[in-house]
């Protein structure tokens, strides 16, 4: 049987109530290190890094609905205050919405990887978005990507390294939720994993 969403509107940051740079502090309803989740599925991540991290405030971002919906419901049944979602596209959020020097982590676990050819400009991690990645952190602040995708994980350390000047890398530590063998314990990694498909992980840090 399917299971009933709920909807939190405490949980739920909605496009249209945004204008201009976002005010994090109004969000979250307090000041803390902001975090920042690109493409949150089921929001297993969000669920067991806020919960392990209550002086954090986390948001995920997600497009679409299903996944949305199904995270927005756990979130508000588990009654974490320091987490919002919204649904929206996050290459387009990060440039009109999110302040330079204004984020703590982002979290990009499992980008979508566009494998055909003809494709590869719909992924995430870009030239363009990686320069609002590295503008909207704090310096200080860590990038964390992980994904099973060989040939991206190539590019994307191609991307990174013409940006090396403003990021150094440093360990990849495991999140709150994962257990033994992973790395970040979200819904796709654990399905990689059962596939016995190589898991690539990479921490910068903003200099
Ligand atoms: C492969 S899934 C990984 C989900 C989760 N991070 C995990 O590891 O289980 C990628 C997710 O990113 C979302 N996504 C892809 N591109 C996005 C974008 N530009 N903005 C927001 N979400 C995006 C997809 O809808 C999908 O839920």
């Amino acid at each position: 049987m399917a299971r009933i969403l709920k909807e939190y509107p405490s949980v739920s940051l909605r496009p249209e109530d945004l204008d201009g740079k976002i005010d994090f502090v109004r969000i979250f309803g307090r000041a803390g290190p902001v975090h920042i989740e690109v493409g949150t599925g089921k929001g297993t991540f969000l669920l067991n890094q806020a919960g392990a991290q209550p002086g954090d405030n986390f948001l995920g971002i997600e497009w679409a609905r299903k996944y949305y919906r199904y995270a927005v419901d756990r979130i508000g049944r588990w009654g974490l205050t320091n987490v919002r979602i919204i649904r929206t596209d996050a290459a387009s959020f990060l440039a009109d919405f999110v302040p330079d020097n204004s984020v703590e982590c982002f979290h990009i676990y499992f980008p979508d990887p566009w494998p055909k050819k003809r494709h590869h400009k719909r992924r995430f991690i870009s030239p363009t978005n990686l320069e609002h990645l590295v503008r909207c952190l704090r310096r200080g602040g860590q990038l964390r990507i992980a994904t099973d995708h060989t040939e991206y994980f190539e590019q994307i350390k191609k991307v990174l390294t013409a940006r090396n000047e403003k990021l150094q890398e440093i360990d990849f530590l495991p999140t709150a939720g994962a257990q033994a063998s992973e790395w970040v314990g979200t819904n796709f990694e654990r399905k990689y994993l059962k596939d016995q498909r190589p898991i690539h992980t990479l921490a910068l840090k903003k200099t």
